[in-house]
């Protein structure tokens, strides 16, 4: 990927987060929207995975056929909202190896402190996929590549469903190299940090917490 930011406009990605951003939108229906969103999502992320070709036999005849190249992908969700988006991205790329890196906001700095890092091996062998619903000030994520990079990922994208402009600028400056793929850009932070428009706690609305 080249485009340090991809705006996912596909009209199935809008519609669905529009639903997802309503205040009556119930948890089932969060959920549910967003398994779906993240399959479309995930397509994106992966569109330039490299292919090589492998023989097989069809019952016609024998053919060279496309194949993703390399080690299985690495998807790291950044707990717990991250996990929204893996379990539709691992519906996708069932074969892909699990990482957990648990970050939370410290809520007067807003800076992230890490409880949890758990990587997949060989990580800097694979195609690495860094995921979490909401870029707010980018610091969680930041730090989350910082993580990936330290365990020798080099080829990482980074999936989330909204990006505040703040966000993308952090990860610009931070991780000039790690291509963000989101279905909206939107407006602004708050002086708490959370996105504006946005939809409120991803993590509250997904499981129904406050
Ligand atoms: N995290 C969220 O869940 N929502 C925001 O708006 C910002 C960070």
């Amino acid at each position: 990927m080249s485009d340090h930011l991809t705006v996912v406009d596909h009209p199935l990605v809008q519609h669905k987060l529009t639903l997802m951003r309503r205040c009556e939108t119930s948890t089932s229906e969060f959920r549910q929207l967003l398994r779906e969103i993240s399959l479309l999502l995930a397509y994106e992320v992966t569109r330039d995975l490299p292919l090589t070709s492998r023989q097989i036999e069809t019952p016609m005849c024998a053919m060279d056929a496309p194949v993703l190249e390399g080690k299985k992908l690495a998807l790291v969700s950044i707990l717990r909202a991250g996990n929204g988006l893996l379990d539709g991205i691992l519906e996708l790329i069932p074969s892909a190896r699990v990482g957990f890196v648990g970050l939370y906001r410290d809520e007067e700095t807003l800076e992230p402190v890490q409880y949890y890092n758990k990587l997949p091996s060989q990580i800097g062998d694979r195609a690495c996929i860094v995921v979490d619903p909401m870029l707010a000030t980018g610091n969680s994520s930041a730090a989350a590549i910082d993580l990936v990079k330290q365990a020798g990922g080099r080829d990482i994208r980074f999936l989330c469903l909204l990006a505040a402009p703040e966000g993308v600028a952090r990860m610009r400056e931070a991780h000039p190299d790690v291509p963000i793929v989101t279905a909206s850009l939107d407006d602004r932070l708050n002086e708490k940090g959370y996105i504006v428009p946005g939809l409120g706690d991803a993590g509250d609305r997904m499981f129904g917490t406050k």
